[in-house]
């Protein structure tokens, strides 16, 4: 295989390279809190966005919960756009920044197929703290403000 250089837009999010596992917790005022176990892969292929693939189970039993996917698309004086598909119905576009080790963004929209939960908006922040890649996702619902659904930390696994 051919040694692929990183594209140079993309080194302000270098940080995020690679394969992180770890655990997270989920709540929402909806719902029983959760816990879950993570692995999130970032990588790239020489062109000016990161590869972007997530996937979870279930602590106890090992069962498959929630995965996503997407690319992180750097596009100049360190703004960003996300791109993600999830299972669960959603296509979302979400528009921020990357600052340090840190990114933040803010869905634009929140395509739902017919079926999906009335999911209107979503906010990310992923950072480096130390060694460890931490997260907060929020939500918003029709009838539910922007609430914490999900935080996990996570340890670099390659
Ligand atoms: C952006 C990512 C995610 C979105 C948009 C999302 C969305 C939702 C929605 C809309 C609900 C239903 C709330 C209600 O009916 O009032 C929900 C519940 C739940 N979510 Fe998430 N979720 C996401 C990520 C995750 C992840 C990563 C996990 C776990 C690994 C997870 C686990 C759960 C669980 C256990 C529930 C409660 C049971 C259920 O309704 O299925 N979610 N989520």
């Amino acid at each position: 295989m051919i040694a692929t250089e990183l594209h140079p837009a993309v080194k302000p999010v270098a940080f995020l390279l690679g394969t992180w596992r770890g655990e997270g917790q989920g709540q929402y005022p909806t719902i029983e809190p959760f816990r879950y176990r993570e692995e999130i892969r970032f990588s790239h292929n020489g062109k000016p966005f990161l590869i972007y693939t997530q996937r979870t189970e279930a602590i106890d039993t090992g069962q498959p919960m929630h995965g996503e996917a997407g690319y992180l698309r750097l596009v100049g004086e360190g703004r960003v756009e996300f791109v993600i598909a999830q299972p669960i119905g959603f296509a979302e576009i979400s528009l921020g920044r990357v600052d340090g080790q840190r990114v933040d963004v803010e869905c634009a929209s929140v395509g739902r197929t017919p079926t999906a939960k009335r999911v209107s908006s979503i906010s990310r922040s992923l950072w480096l703290d130390g060694d460890t890649l931490r997260y907060e996702l929020k939500m918003g619902m029709e009838g539910v403000p922007l609430a914490r659904h999900l935080v996990a930390n996570l340890q670099r696994a390659d």
